[in-house]
């Protein structure tokens, strides 16, 4: 079928079913052009718990979909490939925590997660953060207890740095991110001295000590927007590049790439096509379901974080 076609298609089964489509900003080029909203996390969950149509096709990976769920569950949440994974939050597992939490006890860690992470480890936190909001999120603390940050070691690092406060950090990392070396971004500066580097948190420490500037997806748009340089160097998955160019006409975006790939992609948020989107609104299937006790303890810090977002 031609992409037209399958993109008709897609318009009227979305009518048809009453469902507003979600994207994140690293999905493919052709899914960002048709979503209702193209966001990163923090957006999305908000767009997520907002919609009021009756179906949400949730254009990312397996942990936005259920954060769809939690924060808004009268919704059916359709995940166009359910292998839509995430390598943080499969560094850690709620078992793993739950057991060092127990190990811990006199601790009394207040327990920050990433939203990269399980329903499983959410009910687990205290409060959830995104990379747009750690900062803000972990400065309103209780100053008279530990932090844990679970599970990117690089995001806690650098928002620990730079909230000026000390947390113990899990050992997760996004194998995305940690591909970027230094000597590949210094290739690219090589070919653009006059161009900034704007980098993800999720990014390790020597690429963040190269980057003129370091934000969530969503912070890099208003920022190239509003340097007065005219190109940048971008470090973080290559969808962003398809957003900012659109977003940001003009000016020009450069990816950098990694030992084993010109550009970074995440395999898991490549999963999802027009077709596989197509599919699940056709079949309304494969839908994610959270068990309601789960969501119920994972709706708190959710809910926190928003509020403290605001
Ligand atoms: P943000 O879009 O929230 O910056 O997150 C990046 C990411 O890796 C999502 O999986
Ligand atoms: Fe997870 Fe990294 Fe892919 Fe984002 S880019 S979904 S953090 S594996």
């Amino acid at each position: 079928m031609f992409q037209e076609d399958l993109i008709q298609e897609i318009a009227r089964l979305k009518a048809e079913r009453n469902a507003v489509i979600l994207a994140h900003s690293y999905q493919r080029p052709e899914i960002q052009d048709i979503a209702d909203f193209v966001g990163d996390s923090l957006a999305l969950a908000r767009k997520a718990q907002e919609a009021e149509c009756e179906v949400i096709v949730f254009c990312g990976v397996h942990f936005m979909a259920e954060t769809a769920c939690i924060l808004n569950p009268s919704r059916t949440v359709l995940l166009p490939d359910l292998n839509a994974a995430c390598s943080l939050e499969q560094s850690c597992p709620a078992e793993e925590l739950a057991a060092f939490l127990e190990a811990n006890q006199e601790k009394n860690y207040y327990v920050v997660a990433y939203v990269n992470c399980s329903i499983g480890v959410k009910a687990l936190a205290d409060v959830i953060v995104t990379s747009g909001n750690s900062q803000r999120i972990i400065e309103t603390a209780p100053a008279d207890r530990p932090i844990l940050f679970v599970p990117d070691r690089n995001l806690g690092a650098w928002t620990a740095r730079k909230v000026g406060r000390e947390m113990t950090l899990w050992n997760g990392a996004c194998h995305v991110h940690e591909q970027f070396t230094r000597d590949k971004v210094l290739e690219v500066k090589a070919q653009y001295p006059d161009a900034p580097i704007v980098c993800h948190p999720e990014c390790q420490e020597p690429i963040r000590l190269l980057a003129d500037h370091i934000c969530s997806t969503e912070k890099m748009i208003p920022y190239c927007r509003e340097s007065e340089s005219q190109r940048f160097i971008i470090v973080t998955e290559s969808g962003i590049l398809h957003r900012l160019r659109k977003l940001v006409p003009g000016k020009e975006f450069i990816g950098v790439g990694t030992e084993k790939c010109s550009c970074a992609e995440c395999e898991y948020m490549k999963l999802n096509t027009l077709e596989k989107i197509r599919n699940c609104l056709r079949d309304m299937s494969p839908e994610v379901r959270v068990p309601e006790e789960l969501r119920l303890r994972a709706e708190k810090p959710l809910l926190r974080m928003l509020e403290l977002s605001c």
